[in-house]
Protein backbone atom coordinates (compact mmCIF):
# COMPACT_ATOMS: atom_id res chain seq x y z
CA UNK A 1 0.00 0.00 0.00
CA UNK A 2 2.52 2.27 1.34
CA UNK A 3 5.09 1.68 -1.68
CA UNK A 4 2.13 2.06 -4.46
CA UNK A 5 1.08 5.29 -3.00
CA UNK A 6 4.73 6.55 -3.12
CA UNK A 7 5.40 5.46 -6.63
CA UNK A 8 2.04 7.48 -7.60
CA UNK A 9 3.23 10.31 -5.62
CA UNK A 10 6.50 10.30 -7.17
CA UNK A 11 5.05 9.94 -10.75
CA UNK A 12 3.02 12.57 -10.35
CA UNK A 13 5.17 14.91 -9.37
CA UNK A 14 7.56 14.17 -12.38
CA UNK A 15 3.92 15.02 -14.92
CA UNK A 16 3.65 17.33 -12.56
CA UNK A 17 6.94 19.44 -13.24
CA UNK A 18 6.92 18.11 -16.87
CA UNK A 19 4.12 20.14 -17.29
CA UNK A 20 5.10 23.02 -15.46
CA UNK A 21 8.60 23.02 -17.09
CA UNK A 22 7.23 23.57 -20.44
CA UNK A 23 4.42 26.31 -19.68
CA UNK A 24 7.23 27.92 -18.11
CA UNK A 25 9.36 27.42 -21.73
CA UNK A 26 6.50 28.79 -23.43
CA UNK A 27 6.07 32.06 -21.17
CA UNK A 28 9.96 32.15 -21.12
CA UNK A 29 9.96 32.69 -24.98
CA UNK A 30 6.67 34.87 -24.85
CA UNK A 31 4.41 32.25 -26.92
CA UNK A 32 1.52 33.79 -24.79
CA UNK A 33 -0.90 31.87 -27.71
CA UNK A 34 1.06 28.31 -27.05
CA UNK A 35 0.87 28.92 -23.37
CA UNK A 36 -3.00 29.60 -23.62
CA UNK A 37 -3.27 26.55 -25.75
CA UNK A 38 -1.15 24.02 -24.03
CA UNK A 39 -2.89 25.08 -20.66
CA UNK A 40 -6.17 24.40 -21.93
CA UNK A 41 -5.21 21.19 -23.72
CA UNK A 42 -3.52 20.19 -19.76
CA UNK A 43 -5.82 21.42 -17.90
CA UNK A 44 -7.99 18.47 -16.50
CA UNK A 45 -4.52 15.90 -16.36
CA UNK A 46 -2.78 18.40 -14.42
CA UNK A 47 -6.14 19.09 -12.28
CA UNK A 48 -5.88 15.05 -11.58
CA UNK A 49 -2.20 14.88 -10.96
CA UNK A 50 -2.29 17.47 -8.62
CA UNK A 51 -5.30 15.74 -6.61
CA UNK A 52 -2.82 12.67 -6.93
CA UNK A 53 0.07 14.72 -5.70
CA UNK A 54 -1.55 16.22 -3.02
CA UNK A 55 -3.69 12.86 -1.63
CA UNK A 56 -0.28 10.61 -1.58
CA UNK A 57 1.96 13.64 0.00
CA UNK A 58 -0.79 13.61 2.60
CA UNK A 59 -0.96 10.42 3.09
CA UNK A 60 2.55 9.27 3.22
CA UNK A 61 2.99 12.29 5.68
CA UNK A 62 0.39 10.51 7.97
CA UNK A 63 2.91 7.48 7.78
CA UNK A 64 6.29 9.05 8.51
CA UNK A 65 7.29 8.28 11.73
CA UNK A 66 9.82 11.57 12.56
CA UNK A 67 8.79 14.47 10.61
CA UNK A 68 12.62 16.10 10.32
CA UNK A 69 12.96 20.03 10.07
CA UNK A 70 14.15 19.91 6.49
CA UNK A 71 10.82 17.79 5.84
CA UNK A 72 9.23 20.93 7.14
CA UNK A 73 11.35 23.45 5.31
CA UNK A 74 9.98 21.27 1.82
CA UNK A 75 6.49 21.12 2.60
CA UNK A 76 6.19 24.79 3.52
CA UNK A 77 8.52 25.62 0.23
CA UNK A 78 5.89 23.67 -1.98
CA UNK A 79 2.95 25.19 -0.22
CA UNK A 80 4.30 28.62 -0.99
CA UNK A 81 5.54 27.61 -4.89
CA UNK A 82 1.73 27.41 -5.70
CA UNK A 83 0.45 30.94 -5.22
CA UNK A 84 3.58 32.20 -6.74
CA UNK A 85 3.15 30.14 -9.89
CA UNK A 86 -0.16 31.13 -10.09
CA UNK A 87 0.65 34.78 -9.72
CA UNK A 88 2.89 34.50 -12.16
CA UNK A 89 1.18 32.58 -14.83
CA UNK A 90 -1.76 35.14 -14.84
CA UNK A 91 -0.17 38.42 -14.91
CA UNK A 92 3.26 36.79 -16.74
CA UNK A 93 5.91 37.68 -14.54
CA UNK A 94 8.51 35.73 -15.58
CA UNK A 95 10.44 36.05 -12.69
CA UNK A 96 8.20 34.16 -10.47
CA UNK A 97 7.47 31.25 -12.76
CA UNK A 98 11.05 30.29 -12.72
CA UNK A 99 10.95 30.90 -9.01
CA UNK A 100 8.30 28.58 -8.43
CA UNK A 101 9.56 26.01 -10.28
CA UNK A 102 13.02 26.19 -8.53
CA UNK A 103 11.58 26.15 -5.18
CA UNK A 104 9.82 23.04 -6.61
CA UNK A 105 13.19 21.66 -7.35
CA UNK A 106 15.01 22.34 -4.41
CA UNK A 107 12.12 20.98 -2.18
CA UNK A 108 12.99 17.78 -3.59
CA UNK A 109 16.60 18.50 -2.76
CA UNK A 110 15.53 19.13 0.50
CA UNK A 111 13.75 15.87 0.80
CA UNK A 112 17.04 13.94 -0.11
CA UNK A 113 19.11 15.85 2.33
CA UNK A 114 16.63 14.96 5.33
CA UNK A 115 17.15 11.61 4.53
CA UNK A 116 21.03 12.11 6.05
CA UNK A 117 19.84 14.22 8.80
CA UNK A 118 20.54 12.43 12.27
CA UNK A 119 17.27 10.79 13.65
CA UNK A 120 16.59 12.33 16.58
CA UNK A 121 16.74 8.95 18.91
CA UNK A 122 20.44 8.67 17.57
CA UNK A 123 21.43 12.48 18.90
CA UNK A 124 23.53 11.82 21.44
CA UNK A 125 24.00 7.94 21.28
CA UNK A 126 27.56 7.19 21.92
CA UNK A 127 29.18 5.69 19.15
CA UNK A 128 31.22 3.18 21.56
CA UNK A 129 27.59 1.83 22.49
CA UNK A 130 27.64 -1.60 20.01
CA UNK A 131 24.49 -3.25 21.68
CA UNK A 132 22.39 -4.42 18.95
CA UNK A 133 19.06 -4.43 20.83
CA UNK A 134 19.68 -0.68 21.55
CA UNK A 135 20.26 0.51 18.41
CA UNK A 136 17.70 -0.99 17.06
CA UNK A 137 15.54 0.36 19.41
CA UNK A 138 16.72 3.50 18.67
CA UNK A 139 17.60 3.57 14.97
CA UNK A 140 15.18 1.02 13.43
CA UNK A 141 12.33 0.16 15.83
CA UNK A 142 10.06 3.19 14.71
CA UNK A 143 9.47 1.89 10.74
CA UNK A 144 10.06 -1.91 11.61
CA UNK A 145 8.58 -1.98 15.44
CA UNK A 146 10.36 -3.77 18.13
CA UNK A 147 9.35 -7.58 17.13
CA UNK A 148 10.22 -6.65 13.37
CA UNK A 149 6.72 -6.58 11.55
CA UNK A 150 5.80 -3.27 12.00
CA UNK A 151 6.30 -2.65 8.50
CA UNK A 152 5.79 1.37 8.80
CA UNK A 153 6.73 3.16 5.32
CA UNK A 154 6.61 -0.28 3.18
CA UNK A 155 9.51 -1.61 6.09
CA UNK A 156 10.38 -5.19 5.34
CA UNK A 157 8.99 -7.32 8.17
CA UNK A 158 12.30 -9.02 9.73
CA UNK A 159 10.41 -11.79 11.13
CA UNK A 160 10.36 -13.48 7.58
CA UNK A 161 13.14 -11.45 6.00
CA UNK A 162 15.66 -14.31 4.20
CA UNK A 163 18.15 -11.58 3.33
CA UNK A 164 21.52 -12.93 3.80
CA UNK A 165 24.14 -11.80 5.80
CA UNK A 166 26.44 -9.05 3.77
CA UNK A 167 23.32 -8.13 1.97
CA UNK A 168 21.43 -7.12 5.38
CA UNK A 169 25.05 -5.09 6.16
CA UNK A 170 25.03 -3.44 3.17
CA UNK A 171 21.00 -2.40 3.18
CA UNK A 172 21.48 -0.90 6.63
CA UNK A 173 25.10 0.75 5.30
CA UNK A 174 23.34 2.46 2.28
CA UNK A 175 19.50 2.38 2.97
CA UNK A 176 16.73 0.53 0.23
CA UNK A 177 13.24 2.54 -1.01
CA UNK A 178 12.07 4.49 1.62
CA UNK A 179 15.01 3.37 4.55
CA UNK A 180 17.67 5.93 4.69
CA UNK A 181 21.18 4.43 4.82
CA UNK A 182 22.84 4.82 8.20
CA UNK A 183 26.52 4.55 7.07
CA UNK A 184 27.84 8.08 8.32
CA UNK A 185 25.39 7.82 11.20
CA UNK A 186 25.83 4.69 12.51
CA UNK A 187 29.96 3.28 13.16
CA UNK A 188 30.62 0.35 10.98
CA UNK A 189 30.56 -1.93 14.03
CA UNK A 190 26.94 -0.72 15.20
CA UNK A 191 25.65 -1.23 11.64
CA UNK A 192 27.13 -4.93 12.30
CA UNK A 193 25.41 -4.95 15.22
CA UNK A 194 22.26 -4.09 14.51
CA UNK A 195 22.52 -6.83 12.03
CA UNK A 196 23.22 -9.24 14.06
CA UNK A 197 19.96 -8.23 15.98
CA UNK A 198 17.94 -7.80 13.06
CA UNK A 199 18.65 -11.51 12.21
CA UNK A 200 17.45 -12.76 15.64
CA UNK A 201 13.79 -11.49 15.11
CA UNK A 202 13.51 -13.80 12.30
CA UNK A 203 10.80 -16.00 13.27
C1 LIG B 1 12.35 5.09 7.89
C2 LIG B 1 11.96 3.73 8.14
C3 LIG B 1 13.04 2.70 8.37
C4 LIG B 1 14.02 2.69 9.34
C5 LIG B 1 14.30 3.74 10.39
C6 LIG B 1 14.75 1.45 9.16
N1 LIG B 1 14.21 0.72 8.13
FE1 LIG B 1 14.84 -1.08 7.47
N2 LIG B 1 13.53 -0.99 5.94
C7 LIG B 1 12.63 0.03 5.73
C8 LIG B 1 11.99 -0.16 4.43
C9 LIG B 1 10.95 0.75 3.82
C10 LIG B 1 12.54 -1.34 3.88
C11 LIG B 1 12.20 -1.94 2.51
C12 LIG B 1 13.14 -1.34 1.53
C13 LIG B 1 12.84 -1.69 0.09
O1 LIG B 1 11.91 -1.10 -0.46
O2 LIG B 1 13.52 -2.56 -0.45
C14 LIG B 1 13.50 -1.84 4.86
C15 LIG B 1 14.25 -2.99 4.71
C16 LIG B 1 15.13 -3.50 5.65
C17 LIG B 1 15.84 -4.76 5.52
C18 LIG B 1 15.77 -5.71 4.35
C19 LIG B 1 14.89 -6.88 4.66
C20 LIG B 1 14.61 -7.75 3.45
O3 LIG B 1 14.33 -8.93 3.66
O4 LIG B 1 14.63 -7.26 2.31
C21 LIG B 1 16.58 -4.90 6.66
C22 LIG B 1 17.49 -6.07 7.03
C23 LIG B 1 16.35 -3.73 7.48
N3 LIG B 1 15.45 -2.90 6.83
C24 LIG B 1 16.93 -3.51 8.70
C25 LIG B 1 16.90 -2.29 9.37
C26 LIG B 1 17.73 -1.97 10.50
C27 LIG B 1 18.69 -2.92 11.20
C28 LIG B 1 17.45 -0.67 10.82
C29 LIG B 1 18.09 0.18 11.88
C30 LIG B 1 19.53 0.30 11.87
C31 LIG B 1 16.42 -0.20 9.91
N4 LIG B 1 16.13 -1.21 9.03
C32 LIG B 1 15.84 1.07 9.94
C33 LIG B 1 12.36 1.09 6.57
C34 LIG B 1 13.17 1.46 7.63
Amino acid sequence: MYKALHQTHLISVVLFLLIYLIKTIFLLINKNEGLAKFTKIVKIPEMIISLLFFCTGIYMLTQIPEIKSLMIIKIVTVVFSIPIAIIGFKKKIKVLAVLSLLMIIGAYGMAEMSKKQRPKALRGFSESNVNGKEIYNAACIECHGADGNKEIMGADNLNVSTMDFSLRIETIKNGAGEMNGFKGILTDEQINAAAVYSETLKK
